[in-house]
């Protein structure tokens, strides 16, 4: 979340800071990432119930995504609901 807001990427509001409490960072994973996430917690499956777009398999918090090298080249889509 903070890298995309850092980057000018639209679509990826973070109105909470990353706090797992606004679901305004929803991205899906590319599909090849998605076993090398760690689970959701508690808090991001709450919210993950009220994203403003579909939520899919490969939905998560981009807030709760934190990088390191093993996700060197990482895909995250920002949902098209959230490009306005
Ligand atoms: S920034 Fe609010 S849930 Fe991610």
């Amino acid at each position: 979340m903070m890298a995309a807001q850092s980057n000018g990427i639209p679509g990826i509001l973070g109105e909470c800071g990353g706090q797992a409490m606004c679901a305004t960072c929803h991205v899906y994973v590319g599909e090849n990432f998605i076993d090398s996430l760690p689970a959701c917690s508690e808090e991001e499956t709450v919210m993950l119930e009220e994203t403003a777009s579909v939520r899919k398999f490969n939905s998560r918090l981009s807030c709760q995504i934190h990088a390191s090298d093993e996700l060197d080249g990482l895909v995250l889509r920002v949902p098209s609901e959230q490009l306005w």
